[in-house]
């Protein structure tokens, strides 16, 4: 068999959050197949970074008083934890906030520019005046346009389903501070799709799962939108050349990063990025979620096509990880976090549950949390783990060697070794629950053998015949952990040290150990106990409450603010004011009109007080104003400057002041 080159990526996670569950179900079935792979002489590279740019992540930061990279560094290494805690193990795993990536998105950009598909486009869309920046669709709320449902995101309603653009929403309101954003003109730069539909069209079908062709049927069949891929600043991200202020929108530079993590896998080991991704005997499969196949299959795929890289051999889909029949939920605890479920359960359990139900199509994936507890230990400990235990700890009391086999015990081996290919099938396939199931059958075939001659009794009577017996039986369990190598990497290491052998590759399954020494057993898997299942649950519906954000309240404070350096802060001028004459202002029902004393210099000043102060209160006050805020006419004269006040508004204003003591005019610093 010639050997293959074979590059997978799982999608790339955000680094705004820790793993969970669902993202081990992807990378699970990623590690499984590229282990299997590797066993099989090819080679197979799995490659996948942390997708780290972006508004939300930006607003993480800022939210956490760290910078977006300290964010993103500790992302990184939290998730590259997680993944080594379940044995996934990627080739490279790398960031896409990496001058490789950013070099990258640069060329791919230039490469769009050359095929002539990227245009400039004037939009309207949300501003926060508050938040200085444009909201995201998932920024705004407000009220369904169709139905009328209060609180809804800026894309779509919950309630109705019905999907529009963010200035469709009824009294919208910025997420972050609760201040309704104002709709303002700013240019784009968007990828005419529609150019790549000729293309799309034909290279679709053969490349995604029959389910996915029938979804994207539909999406071809009418005009495909240009794609904006651009954002306006503030953005956490790469700045496009020759549009300063404007930066890349997070969907394209992620992809790309698929090829930066290839490109620096290949300079940290001496290869080139062309044997891999220009090379037409290279395959490339990119695993993603069901979500996700709209970017994958027509952004990505065109962004490949404009930019001379291979388009891949597939886009393998799968569905979402469901617990119990339902959705991941945090008021459940059955949103579960990678760390969560480490501290309470064996990741071999998740990754053997996870083998016995993935199978190649888009369904949904449900662990249910009894069943899981119930084919770890009736399977996996039960039926596989015991036929080892049991005979080599007899054997132990033996001699320690496995000796020859009688005819019925060579014929059960054989029986073991014959699934090899077909189980080789079904992981190539990606069907790991059928692979599980032929590997079941096996253990059913050695227990039923095992029980047939009761060993624990022979042994008493018949050493020869129970040795026989246990050779036997200790070949197709070895024979099985070649199979479950790609699913359960350590366990099978135990199981190598066990006959004291070097690493299995996949034809290992056709040797057959006589006359062989054994090492020392060492206990392979616990059984798994429930109560520990639910006091995972618990836990995690302890932390996902502790977790959940306050909701953002009206004019919420400045932390939210874009961060700001002492230069900027230094550049307003707040003094001590005395309030010399307060008075109401006519035909203004908020405001008062404030004469302020600087220490000499006069300033008139209109307040949003009026609820808060009778006039009369504030006379001969100290507070503080901005001084060199420009000033502003309104229709009752200028306003020349700013007083200070804390508070939501209404009654509940608070006018600062300083301690006894200062003066008139100070500058406040
Ligand atoms: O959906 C997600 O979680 C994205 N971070 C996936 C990106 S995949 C790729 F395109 F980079
Ligand atoms: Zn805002």
């Amino acid at each position: 068999m010639t050997s293959r080159k074979i590059v997978l990526t799982a999608a790339l996670p955000y680094a705004n959050g820790d793993l969970h569950i669902g993202h081990m179900l992807e990378h699970l079935l990623c590690d499984y197949w590229t282990r299997f792979q590797k066993m099989r002489g090819h080679e197979s590279l799995f490659i996948c970074a942390d997708d780290t740019h972006g508004t939300p992540i930006m607003l993480a930061a800022r939210k956490q008083g760290i910078t977006p990279e300290q964010l993103i560094a500790q992302m990184w290494t939290s998730h590259v934890e997680d993944f080594k805690a379940f044995e996934v193990l990627h080739d490279h795993y790398s960031s896409t906030n990496t001058p490789t990536n950013r070099k990258m998105a640069e060329f791919c950009f230039a490469s769009l520019q050359k095929a002539g598909v990227i245009e400039s486009k004037s939009m309207r869309q949300l501003y926060c005046d508050h938040d200085k920046m444009f909201l995201p669709d998932r920024f705004v709320k407000g009220t369904c346009p169709k139905c009328g449902t209060v609180d809804q995101y800026g894309d779509n309603c919950e309630k109705c389903s019905a999907t529009y653009e963010p200035l469709d929403l009824k009294n919208p309101a910025c997420s972050l501070c609760g201040n309704a954003p104002k709709p303002r003109d700013t240019e784009h730069l968007f990828v005419r799709l529609e150019d790549f539909r000729g293309f799309l069209t034909e290279w679709v079908p053969g490349h995604v799962q029959k389910e996915v062709s029938n979804k994207l049927d539909e999406w071809l069949s009418t005009e495909l939108r240009p794609w904006c891929i651009s954002r306006d600043e503030p953005y956490f991200g790469f700045e496009i050349p020759g549009h300063p202020k404007k930066y890349f929108y997070v969907w394209l530079d992620a992809p790309v990063g698929y090829i930066s993590a290839i490109e620096e896998y290949c300079i940290k080991n001496g290869k080139k990025l062309d044997d891999y991704w220009r090379n037409p005997k290279t395959e490339i499969y990119h695993c993603i979620g069901k979500d996700i196949v709209y970017f994958h299959t027509l952004f990505w795929a065109s962004i490949l096509k404009a930019s001379g890289f291979n388009t891949p051999t597939k886009v393998l889909v799968h569905g979402f990880l469901t617990v119990d029949g339902v959705k991941m939920s945090k008021s459940r605890g059955t949103f579960l976090m990678a760390k969560t479920y480490l501290k309470h359960l064996d990741p071999t359990f998740y990754r053997y549950y996870m083998a016995c139900k993935i199978n190649n199509g888009i369904d949904d994936v449900d662990l249910s949390l009894d069943d899981f507890t119930q084919r770890v230990n009736s399977d996996l400990i039960g039926k596989i783990t015991n036929i080892a235990s049991r005979s080599a700890q007899m054997l132990a009391r033996l001699d320690n060697r496995i000796g020859d086999m009688a005819d019925d015990g060579k014929a059960l081996v054989k029986r073991a070794q014959e699934a090899s290919e077909k189980i080789a099938a079904h992981f190539e396939e990606r069907d790991f629950a059928r692979a599980m199931i032929e590997i079941r059958e096996i253990a059913d075939d050695a227990n039923k053998y095992f029980d047939t001659y009761e060993p624990w009794k022979l042994v008493k009577t018949d050493e020869t015949k129970t040795k026989q017996v246990l050779a036997a039986a200790l070949n197709v369990f070895r024979i099985m952990a070649v199979y479950l190598k790609p699913i359960l990497p350590s366990y099978v290491e135990k199981v190598e040290a066990l006959f004291k052998e070097k690493p299995y590759t996949w034809s290992s399954a056709q040797s057959i150990l006589e006359n062989h020494e054994l090492g020392v057993f060492a206990h392979l898997a616990q059984r798994m106990d429930p109560k520990k299942v639910q006091e995972m649950i618990a836990d995690q519906k302890a932390e996902s409450a502790s977790a959940e954000p306050p909701k953002p309240v009206k004019s919420a404070v400045a932390t939210i603010l874009p961060e700001i350096d002492i230069e900027d802060f230094q550049k307003v001028d707040m003094r001590i004011a005395r309030i010399e004459a307060a008075q109401l202002v006519e035909g203004a029902d908020k405001l008062l009109q404030l004469t302020l004393d600087l220490g000499g210099e006069k300033r008139n000043v209109f307040s949003g007080i009026r609820h808060a102060y009778k006039p009369e209160d504030l006379v001969g006050r100290l507070t503080v104003m901005v001084a060199n805020l420009k000033p502003r006419k309104m229709k009752f004269g200028m306003s020349e400057g700013m007083v200070l006040a804390a508070g939501p508004g209404g009654k509940e204003i608070f006018l600062l002041s300083p301690d006894s003591g200062a003066l008139p005019g100070q500058r406040v610093t």
